[in-house]
């Protein structure tokens, strides 16, 4: 199967970097198709530019978060969801482009920009029937989250600090989903809207699946194989009010 990785992408001093270590990454991966959904008005020359020369199979799409959803300064407001409109973009673009009788196997799988992942999490995640689930290192104040696995094989729970009983308690980095799945359930979204922090993946997740369809990876959730890594903001105050380097050098 196709595994199409669905990325939403903002600009920022660090973008490009982003970009380029993903790239990097999703070019050792066979049949790797990127959807990557900028926030922002148009479709910016610098991410035309980089997905034309890696090479990769892609999809360049773009949808704007309106400015009542957007950050105010550098406070995080939890309720305040990222990426979402992008998500489900790329959401509308799958079943817009394939549909539910067509042959067409494929994985979905939503990547941000600033995460690391292993080359085996791809492997892992081909097989997906349903869902699939596994761990992610660094988050909700943890060094992992990860799935409760039984004997038998089956997710029974949510081995997580932060609200355990919410229906998925899962990062957004810890699922795959079959193409087939989406494309049978044409009203499955993320809820833009209400959404607590930490709910937006359950969302989703309600709307497809229950605990019993989970299909447990990386050796029953006993590898981790992603990271939910965070970039630090470059320090660019010599840049001074009017900037002191070329702004004509794209960075
Ligand atoms: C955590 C989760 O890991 C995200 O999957 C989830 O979307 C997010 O919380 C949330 O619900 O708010 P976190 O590291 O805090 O992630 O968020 P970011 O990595 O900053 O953003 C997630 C994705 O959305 C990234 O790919 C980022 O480029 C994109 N994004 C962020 C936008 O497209 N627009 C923005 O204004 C901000
Ligand atoms: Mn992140």
């Amino acid at each position: 199967p196709t595994i199409h990785v669905i990325t939403p992408t903002y600009s920022r001093p660090v973008q490009k970097a982003e970009l380029t270590r993903l790239a990097n990454t999703f070019l050792h991966v066979p049949n790797l198709h990127w959807i990557l959904v900028e926030d922002s008005q148009r479709r910016t020359p610098l991410v035309t530019r980089l997905l034309r020369e890696t090479g990769l199979n892609y999809t360049h799409l773009n949808v704007e978060t309106p400015r009542n959803y957007k950050l105010r300064g550098d406070t995080r407001d939890p309720r305040i969801p990222r990426g979402t409109m992008q998500r489900n973009l790329a959401l509308r673009w799958l079943r817009e482009t394939f549909n539910s009788n067509s042959s067409q196997a494929g994985i979905v799988y939503f990547a941000d920009d600033d995460n690391t992942y292993s080359l085996e999490l791809f492997e892992e995640m081909r097989s997906t029937r349903k869902v699939s689930v596994w761990p992610v290192a660094f988050v909700g104040g943890l060094r992992y989250e990860s799935p409760k696995v039984n004997a038998a094989g089956k997710v029974y729970g949510w081995k997580t600090v932060f609200d355990p009983h919410r229906p998925f308690a899962i990062d957004m980095a810890g699922f795959a989903i079959n193409l087939r799945l989406i494309l049978f359930k044409p009203q499955a979204y993320f809820k833009l809207r209400g959404v607590k922090g930490g709910y937006q993946e359950s969302s989703l997740l309600r709307e497809l699946v229950t605990l019993n369809d989970l299909e447990p990876k990386a050796a029953n959730c006993t590898k981790i194989l992603v990271w939910h890594t965070r970039t630090e903001k470059p320090v660019l105050v010599n840049e001074g009010k009017k900037g002191f380097t070329d702004s004509n050098v794209e960075i």
